[in-house]
């Protein structure tokens, strides 16, 4: 009987999902127009052996139509039970899709205000990475990290997985009892005996946001406000290198308005972390591929701080606002990042912006519609699909309002969206009905200049970008006429430059170096040991078609430990272009080294 009642409820189900698709964002299953989740206590524990995460979600939720279900999204997550105060409730996954993974559909009652899942993370989780202690800095301990954004949140926890659903959390997270556990939340700062931590979120976010951290970790104080979390065999380096972080806060601070989040807490990773950084709430992960050894890779920093405004507080409402995130996230960081170190430093970031979005849009081809910054990812996975150009077009679309404006009154627009629209989502359209009436409406000369409409829904870069001029790229440029006239490098005045310089240097040197070539540079100034990433990788780029030998070493060993999907898409896309079968070699080596973001990338160029 039981079982047909059950079958019966089922086809019930079935016949609900069938409706009409009424979904905002077509990368999620859920449908929070019916019933949203705002409040989540989470209750797992951390299972290394068997990498996976495992026990309760209990949601909160409201059923704002009398709806008959819920859906949660979920990828691989293996569901023991489902109920509502201690009472089972109906639930089945529906069809998998490769790229969204499975709504998880709960039958249920009309008074329900709260579903519990029990559920398992399948060991290959996409948004978990499992590091054995050789994979860090110490070599002793174990180590975890979640990578939930663009739509992986989904397979560490049943969630409604979509930027448009905020909810605030607490969490209780049980781990091996010689470890540290982190969060996007209220965090520890020092291990306890038993190796259960607790969190708190108070400040509802999407599920992108959620984030968990777990591994040998010390916490360091850098300001009030500020501090950092590493390995101890890092945290000094650590220290040292984010030493502004206070200093930026406050400068963000001054410009945007207060930081909605209390504090700001950096969590540096192994270098196998997919990406940059990520702006976890009140806990950023980094790489340590940006512990340079003299801070001048800390405009992520300032980037991912931006975030808590742009991104965090204002969030895009689907993937396809994208730009919305990044591109008013890539402008806040020059504007800190010119008041910390004056507006030539900030111009410099700007043009070697200007160099990626050239570059990537030749890549895409000026008329795709991917280089438009309102995208349509539909039917795609977002993580694969996003590009620089919500980063880099949405910049030079802010800076060109910023100018044809003036700074004054855009910040003042920029102040008063922020705190309008806090903890909330915008989209494109509604972005660009907001900058109308709220800014250039009154100043119908100004808009005219600024084209908004092509900026955002047009292609490739439209003809009023601005220009941006920078003495110190072109005495870079001049180092390198000297050079190509044959002039002694112990000539070169390069003593001062900084990082951004060398990357000038670097992206510019003629096509046509031969190996002698570089062997004179490296002789010179020693690229191939480079303690600072973008250099290494900016100079594997050009020792790779040369087939100079003595970079070969440096860049095995960089391609088998670091993991970050920037860095390793070009290296190994020009090493494939060289040599196939070296490039297969490497990457079947260090593969199990990669996140499964990385792996999937370079899956499809390599494999
Ligand atoms: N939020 C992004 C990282 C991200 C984007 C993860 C899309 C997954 C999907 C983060 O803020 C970011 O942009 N990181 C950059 C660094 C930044 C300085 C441009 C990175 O990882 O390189
Ligand atoms: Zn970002």
């Amino acid at each position: 009987m039981n079982k047909i009642i059950y079958a019966f409820s089922m086809l019930f189900l079935v016949a609900c999902n069938s409706k009409k698709d009424l979904r905002i964002d077509l990368h999620s299953f859920s449908e929070p127009h019916h019933v949203i989740t705002t409040h989540l206590d989470l209750n797992v524990e951390v299972d290394f052996e068997n990498e996976c995460i495992s026990g309760e979600a209990r949601y909160h939720i409201e059923n704002k139509t009398g709806h008959k279900q819920l859906i949660l999204d979920s990828h691989g997550l293996q569901i023991h039970k489902v109920t509502s105060k201690d009472k089972n409730r109906n639930y089945f996954l529906g069809e998998k899709d490769s790229i969204l993974g499975q709504p998880l559909i709960i039958e249920l009652d009309k008074e329900d205000d709260e579903i519990s899942v029990f559920y398992r993370s399948a060991p290959n989780s996409k948004a978990l990475q499992w590091l054995s202690p050789e994979q860090t800095a110490g070599k002793r301990h174990p180590f975890l990290f979640t990578q939930s954004q663009a739509i992986l949140a989904r397979s560490w926890l049943p969630c409604q997985d979509s930027p448009g659903v905020r909810f605030t959390y607490e969490a209780q997270v049980k781990v091996p009892n010689d470890l540290l556990a982190v969060m996007s939340a209220e965090n520890p700062r020092e291990k306890n005996v038993d190796g259960v931590y607790t969190f708190k979120m108070e400040q509802a976010i999407p599920a992108y946001l959620m984030a968990l951290g777990v591994g040998n970790l010390e916490f360091r104080e850098l300001g009030a406000s500020t501090g950092v979390y590493a390995e101890p065999a890092l945290i000094e380096k650590s220290v040292y290198e984010f030493a502004e972080t206070e200093n930026m806060l406050r400068i963000a601070e001054e410009i945007y308005g207060a930081y909605a989040w209390d504090r700001f807490d950096i969590l540096v990773l192994p270098p196998s972390f997919p990406y940059g950084g990520m702006e976890n709430p009140r806990l950023t992960f980094v790489t340590p591929t940006i512990l340079a050894g003299d801070r001048s890779l800390t405009s992520l920093i300032a980037h991912e701080l931006a975030h808590s405004w742009s991104g965090n507080l204002v969030t895009n409402k689907t993937w396809n606002d994208f730009w919305l995130n990044e591109g008013f996230t890539v402008y806040f960081e020059r504007r800190i990042m010119e008041r910390l170190e004056g507006i030539a430093y900030s111009d410099m970031l700007s043009l070697l912006g200007r160099q990626d979005l050239d570059h990537t849009i030749e890549t895409i081809g000026h008329s795709h519609s991917d280089t438009h910054l309102k995208l349509d990812l539909s039917g795609r996975d977002p993580v694969e699909a996003l590009t620089d150009v919500a980063y880099e077009k949405g910049f030079f679309l802010l800076r060109l309002i910023e100018q044809t404006i003036g700074r004054k009154q855009f910040d003042f627009f920029l102040k008063k969206y922020f705190s309008e629209n806090a903890f909330q989502v915008m989209d494109t359209e509604s972005f660009v009905s907001y900058i109308n009436n709220h800014l250039l409406n009154e100043q119908p000369k100004l808009k005219e200049k600024i084209r908004l409409e092509d900026w955002v829904y047009g292609p490739g870069i439209p003809e009023n970008c601005p220009t941006i001029k920078s003495d110190k790229f072109k005495a870079v440029d001049q180092a390198i006429q000297s050079f190509e006239r044959g002039y002694s490098l112990a000539n070169l005045d390069c003593k001062h430059w900084s990082s951004h310089e060398w990357l000038h240097f670097l992206r510019h040197l003629p096509r046509n170096l031969t190996g002698k070539d570089l062997k004179k540079l490296d002789v010179a100034f020693n690229f191939s040991k480079s303690g600072n990433s973008e250099i290494l990788n900016a100079w594997f780029l050009r020792s790779i078609p040369v087939g100079y030998k003595a970079a070969e070493k440096p860049l095995e060993q960089f391609l088998m430990t670091v993991g970050r999907r920037k860095f390793l898409k070009p290296l190994y896309e020009a090493l494939y272009l060289k040599n196939p079968t070296k490039a297969r070699r490497i990457y079947k080596n260090a593969r199990g080294n990669y996140h499964s973001v990385s792996r999937e990338t370079l899956d499809e160029l390599i494999l």
